[in-house]
């Protein structure tokens, strides 16, 4: 599904994002990106959704080489994918049921087929009974369901998450996860970066850690920490 390679990333000021990054991630693969604040979580979320273009090195995403990209058809890429914040971006004018159409709307979907898909999508989320409220009237881990509703009412085949739970109290996040962990079951292919020890500790998938834009460790049904296990604490 994604293939980084020799990928590095420095930013117009200068601060080198990402140095000579190379990853590989299969179709249906749910995997974790850790890492200290700063270390090029996000800038790594980035390149994949064409956010930021790398200074070197090559990455190919679904067969489509994104680094290549131009024009409409970055806008046609980012269709294909599905993307999450921290902090939702949720159109606050718009209602939940309007936040996901409007993902529809803006691929040129006919209405019959945004009133047959936008249902079943709110359902897997569980907020079908909250379609007519607004993103300030939710709680926060509602208006994340909201958001990603939006990121996978288009089917994507990719869902990237940047730090989905990080306004999220424990019970919220636990949801989210499960929610994550389904849309990933369904086929759909899940990178979540996080700062989250337990999501990651008990969730046991791939685990890519990051340090100062390289690629530290990268380990299948990881831990937060390498080597360490569930309750240990790492010292210093
Ligand atoms: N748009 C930007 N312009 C300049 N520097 C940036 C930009 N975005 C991030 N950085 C810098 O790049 C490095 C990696 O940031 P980021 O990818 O956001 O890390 P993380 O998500 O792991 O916290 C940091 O030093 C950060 O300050
Ligand atoms: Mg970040």
């Amino acid at each position: 599904m994604i293939s980084i390679r020799n990928v590095s990333l420095t930013y117009p000021n200068g601060v080198r994002a990402l140095d000579n990054v190379t990853l590989e991630i299969a179709k249906g693969d749910f995997l974790f990106l850790v890492g200290s604040s700063g270390t090029g979580k996000s800038s790594l979320l980035k390149l994949l959704y064409h956010d930021a273009i790398p200074s070197h090195g090559e990455i190919v995403v679904d067969g489509i080489r994104v680094d290549k990209l131009r024009g409409a058809r970055v806008a046609s890429l980012r269709r294909h994918l599905g993307v999450i914040f921290q902090d939702f971006k949720l159109l606050n004018d718009k209602t939940v049921w309007e936040n996901v159409a409007f993902a529809m709307h803006v691929t040129g979907a006919h209405t019959r087929e945004i009133e047959r898909q936008v249902p079943r999508t709110l359902d897997l989320v569980g907020l079908a009974h909250k379609s007519r409220m607004f993103p300030s009237e939710l709680s926060g881990g509602e208006q994340q369901r909201t958001a990603i509703a939006r990121a996978i009412v288009n089917n994507p085949k990719l869902l990237l998450c940047d730090e989905p739970t990080g306004n999220l109290d424990p019970e919220n996040t636990a949801e989210i996860m499960d929610l994550l962990l389904r849309i990933n079951t369904k086929g759909t292919t899940v990178v979540v970066a996080t700062h989250n020890q337990s999501v990651v500790d008990r969730m046991r998938k791939r685990v890519v850690r990051l340090e100062d834009g390289r690629i530290f460790t990268d380990e299948e049904r990881g831990f937060y920490y390498l080597g360490l296990g569930q309750g240990q604490v790492l010292s210093g």
